[in-house]
């Protein structure tokens, strides 16, 4: 298969899926399990409505992993996931009626947009078209599907069996993936076969049942991240606050947690599951709980709480796991940038983390809710202090200092480390 290209070179490449109404439909849901399950591809699924009328997007939902697309919301889909980095777009099956609807332009179902939007930013298109002899061999359909090769579409089947056109085996069609993804040099990123869990947002602690103590970290320096380590190839976990601003994008998988207990056992639960190679702690975890009081405390009445520290996610995930890269953040509050960078690296000793990205939450533009920044960046042998600068970019300086520490010229994920 792929002139001795393996499946397994597309793990963690973001592919979305197409599938239109034809009985072929069926053999849709195979090709995504295929992707999803065996080539650890992020597979997203867009269905056009009469593709839904015929089989339940949650068929889809169970061969991807995620909610099919099905009608287009206020969320723009069509532009988010390709902003996401999905880069290659498969039909399989694909009715007549959308190739038809793609080759003039047309785009008034979510796959015929998706298509649309594909063409524009000159993404791989690979259509596998099921139809009738007859109805294939129209001329009209035929002057279509010769119009999208000119435009670099490309085509498999249908084949002929037993003087019937049938759509394209999914094995050929997961042929003219890897191939397409060869050529387009869509196999191994930077980061490619490396896995993440990032922690994101803030957590809350209930005073009474209804109460609770919290910050106001949006999520925003997290998701930032998140998305710069899937752009450059890497498998993403991320345990996020329930009081984040943000949505994580498909292709992350995300976990909400509310309290520091549920984002604790999340990230336990994930770390033990998957041994992920790299750790970022951005979540702002509440230090303190208290003891919760049963049901509403009574308005007018003057209590006094008392706040117990918790124990230090990032440590406890040390003690377990001695070799994981681990990156946290220490948000500190009006100090000056000596200060912060002593603090950083007494975070970095007393956690035995590899790197600290310290931050002044007091000065203006940096912090929780912004979407800039302005960090200094601590390991034992760097010290880099970041100005001002839109989150996004600071995320691509971590993410690109952390993939300069795994060495990826063996075939085995080597972290260098250099803790204190
Ligand atoms: C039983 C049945 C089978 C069909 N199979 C096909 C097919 O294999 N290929 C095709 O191009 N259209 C087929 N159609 C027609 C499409 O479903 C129809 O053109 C529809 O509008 C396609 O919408 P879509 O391209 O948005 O999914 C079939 C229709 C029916 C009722």
């Amino acid at each position: 298969m792929g002139k001795g290209v393996s499946g397994s070179e597309l793990k963690s490449r973001r592919f979305c899926v197409c599938v239109t109404g034809s009985v072929a439909i069926f053999e849709g849901v195979r090709l995504v399990r295929e992707l999803s399950k065996k080539f650890n591809v992020n597979v997203i699924v867009v269905m056009s409505e009469t593709a839904a009328e015929w089989i339940p997007p949650l068929l889809f939902e169970w061969a991807s992993g995620e909610t099919p697309i099905v009608k287009l919301s206020g969320k723009a889909e069509h532009i988010r996931v390709f902003e996401e980095g999905f880069e290659c777009v498969v039909v399989y099956p694909a009715t007549v009626n959308t190739i038809c609807k793609m080759a003039n332009g047309i785009c008034d179902t979510s796959v015929t947009l998706f298509l649309a939007v594909a063409l524009g930013l000159k993404l791989p298109v690979i259509m596998a078209p099921a139809a009738h002899l007859s109805l294939y061999a129209n001329p009209m359909v035929q002057e279509c599907v010769e119009k999208l090769k000119s435009l670099g579409v490309r085509f498999t089947g249908p084949r002929l069996e037993e003087g019937k056109a049938k759509v394209a085996l999914v094995e050929d069609v997961l042929e003219i993936i890897l191939e397409t993804a060869e050529e387009k040099d869509l196999m191994k990123k930077r980061l490619s076969g490396v896995s993440f869990l990032i922690t994101a947002g803030p957590t809350r602690e209930y005073i009474d049942d209804i109460r609770f103590m919290t910050n106001s970290s949006s999520g925003k320096m997290g998701l930032a991240l998140a998305k710069e380590a899937l752009n450059q190839g890497a498998d993403v976990t991320l345990v996020i606050g329930k009081g984040s601003t943000v949505a994580p994008p498909p292709g992350i998988r995300s976990i909400w947690a509310e309290t520091t207990q549920e984002m604790t056992d999340a990230a336990l639960s994930e770390i033990d599951r998957k041994k992920q190679d790299v750790i970022i702690s951005v979540a702002a975890i509440s230090d303190f709980t208290f003891k919760k009081f049963e049901g509403k405390i009574p308005s007018k009445e003057e209590i006094s709480v008392k706040l117990t520290p918790l124990p230090k996610l990032v440590e406890i995930i040390r003690e377990k796991y001695p070799s994981t890269y681990m990156v946290g953040f220490k948000a500190e509050y009006n100090v000056s940038d000596e200060e912060l960078i002593k603090r950083a690296k007494n975070k970095l000793k007393e956690s035995k983390l590899d790197m600290v990205v310290a931050n002044d939450v007091a000065k203006e533009g940096a912090g929780f809710g912004t979407d800039t920044n302005e960090v200094i960046i601590v390991d034992e042998k760097i010290i880099k202090k970041l100005g001002k600068l839109p989150k996004t970019e600071i995320a691509k300086i971590i993410i690109d200092l952390i993939a300069e520490k795994i060495d990826l010229t063996q075939k085995e994920i080597k972290i260098i480390k250099n803790r204190p």
